[in-house]
């Protein structure tokens, strides 16, 4: 029998999830909204960089061309590495561009039946000999739909696009009573860069966020108006962003290592944030723009909330072309802004929401099924077994939901992990065990993060969790040669090549 495998989306987890399950032996077609594969790298901002060294953000199996130099290419140079994979690999002819997946919804046995279950899917395995997925695309230019009938699904949908999160306003305090224009920083980066530029030359502009899109657009708009017209960033936390990969000479990977490895051992844990904080507080100048953190570095890598700060970013802060002013919450008034902590409005023409996206949202809309989509609304991070399988949804999985350092290497891991499953490799345990899995990794990031525990993310626990992947595939989880390289050598992709 032909097992026929749908993928949602083709950014590097579609590709992978291609990639994989056509080694195997198994039949996919993979559903792409955009004229591109590459997903979130198709279309960015100008100034974009792989913010992940490039040795950690690698295919396995296909290296950087060796002409790349730069160890944080631009955003260019991250699509055409994309793309060239999937010509390498002949992935093309598997995807269907311009394809949007409307819905997925299961034809199987009644929701009662489900419930009964002590198995995944009823018997463990990945295929359900009763049930089939439903997968309804649209045709993005015509918009004819059609229904695809699989066996199983595999979501590689993304988390930062589409989805926007917009912040919450009273009555009358939102963007409708403002005059200017407000935009979310996914429209910026979908905009042209002549068009972009002429958003922000000469115009009073805020932007809301301390992450990685809000610094990068706040750059963007001091090199457009320096001093003249100053960026204000609104923030409300304070982040540990990093300044470069060298925590005082000692590089970057190695202290990710060494923090991976005293994931459960506390004092260990405490010296090795205390190192990296004390060499971003001095190098960012942070206690002197009062910008140092409250939360532990620790915290920060755990909730993968970390982003990298363009270079330059506190000159422009010092020279005030880009104006950092606190505001734990604000209002709109027909002027601008108003901070709750100050009495006159902040007087703008545009403010940019660079608020992030509410991924697992996104995910949760696909289904049809309302059972499903309250599996997946029991908390901020999706309950998923090995960041993967939900134990209760039969026949699908889910690539890309978890982050860390590298996005790449965890979701090519996982892809990995999810074809073994598929070709029988090794069989899942019953759905109250790995239900009682799911909630000991959530409650140990809980305890760990605290009031920062709000996302998926594996941050210093990827080898931990790759450990977890090896044993169920029956690989050696450790893959250095000998004890030294296993302490102080970072991992990467190529050791489980
Ligand atoms: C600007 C930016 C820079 C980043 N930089 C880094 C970095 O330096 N390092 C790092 O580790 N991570 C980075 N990330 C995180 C990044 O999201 C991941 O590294 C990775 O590219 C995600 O790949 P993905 O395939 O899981 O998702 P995406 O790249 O989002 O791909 C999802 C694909 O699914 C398609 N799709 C969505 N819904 C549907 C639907 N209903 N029907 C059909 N198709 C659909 C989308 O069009 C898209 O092509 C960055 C993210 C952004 C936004
Ligand atoms: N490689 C690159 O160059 C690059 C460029 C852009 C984006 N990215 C990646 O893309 C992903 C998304 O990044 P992002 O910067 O768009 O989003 P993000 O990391 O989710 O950051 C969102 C920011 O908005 C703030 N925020 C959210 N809701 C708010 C509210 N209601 N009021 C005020 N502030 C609010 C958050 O503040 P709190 O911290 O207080 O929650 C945070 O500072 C990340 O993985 C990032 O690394 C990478």
């Amino acid at each position: 029998m032909v097992e026929r495998i749908a993928i949602i989306g083709a950014g590097i987890s579609g590709l992978l999830a291609c990639k994989y399950t056509l080694s195997k032996g198994l039949t996919p077609i993979v559903f792409e909204s955009q004229d591109e594969v590459g997903g979130v790298w198709t279309k960015t901002i100008r100034t974009t960089k792989l913010q992940t060294p490039k040795s950690l953000y690698q295919f396995s199996d296909f290296p950087w061309p060796p002409s790349l130099v730069q160890n944080f290419p631009t955003q260019n140079q991250v699509l055409e590495y994309i793309q060239s994979y999937a010509r390498h690999h002949a992935l093309l002819s598997h995807i269907k561009l311009n394809t949007r997946v409307v819905s997925v919804s299961y034809d199987g046995p009644p929701e009662e039946e489900m419930r009964t279950w002590t198995l995944w899917g009823g018997t463990g395995k990945p295929f359900g000999p009763k049930g089939k997925w439903k997968v309804t695309v649209q045709d993005t230019g015509s918009l004819r739909t059609e229904v695809h009938r699989v066996d199983f699904v595999i979501m590689c949908a993304g988390k930062y696009s589409d989805s926007p999160n917009i912040p919450e306003f009273p009555p009358d305090k939102g963007p409708e009573v403002f005059q200017g224009k407000v935009i979310h920083s996914m429209d910026y980066s979908a905009m042209d860069n002549a068009s972009a530029a002429k958003l922000i030359q000469g115009n009073r502009v805020a932007v809301v966020g301390f992450q990685k899109s809000g610094m990068d657009i706040s750059m963007e708009c001091s090199s457009a108006n320096g001093i003249k017209q100053p960026c204000t960033l609104l923030y409300r936390t304070e982040h540990w962003n990093m300044p470069d990969f060298l925590p005082w000479g000692v590089p970057w990977l190695i202290s990710i290592k060494i923090a991976s490895l005293s994931s459960w051992f506390i004092s260990l844990r405490w010296g090795v944030s205390k190192f990296v904080e004390s060499h971003i507080k001095k190098k960012l100048r942070l206690a002197k723009h009062g910008m140092v953190p409250k939360h532990s570095f620790f915290k920060e890598l755990n909730s993968c909330s970390m982003a990298t700060v363009p270079e330059g970013f506190f000159d422009r802060v010092e020279e005030g072309s880009i104006i950092l002013k606190k505001a734990e919450r604000f209002s709109f008034c027909s002027q601008g802004i108003l901070i709750d902590s100050e009495t006159e409005p902040l007087k703008i023409d545009l403010l940019v929401l660079a608020t992030g996206f509410k991924g697992a949202h996104k995910l949760k809309a696909a289904f049809t099924s309302p059972t499903f989509r309250d599996l997946m609304d029991k908390d901020t991070r999706l309950p998923l077994y090995r960041e993967c399988i939900h134990p209760r949804i039969p026949q699908l999985a889910f690539i890309g939901v978890s982050e860390s350092i590298a996005n790449l290497f965890t979701s090519e891991m996982t892809c990995r992990w999810l074809a073994e499953l598929l070709d029988g490799t090794f069989k899942l345990p019953s759905i109250t065990e790995m239900e009682k899995d799911v909630c000991q990794w959530n409650n140990y990031m809980k305890q760990s993060l605290g009031e920062s525990y709000n996302r998926s993310c594996l941050g210093a626990a990827q080898i931990w969790y790759n450990d977890q992947l090896c044993k169920d595939m029956g690989w050696k989880p450790h893959r250095k040669k000998g004890p030294f390289r296993e302490l102080f050598e970072p991992y990467g992709l190529m050791d489980y090549a």
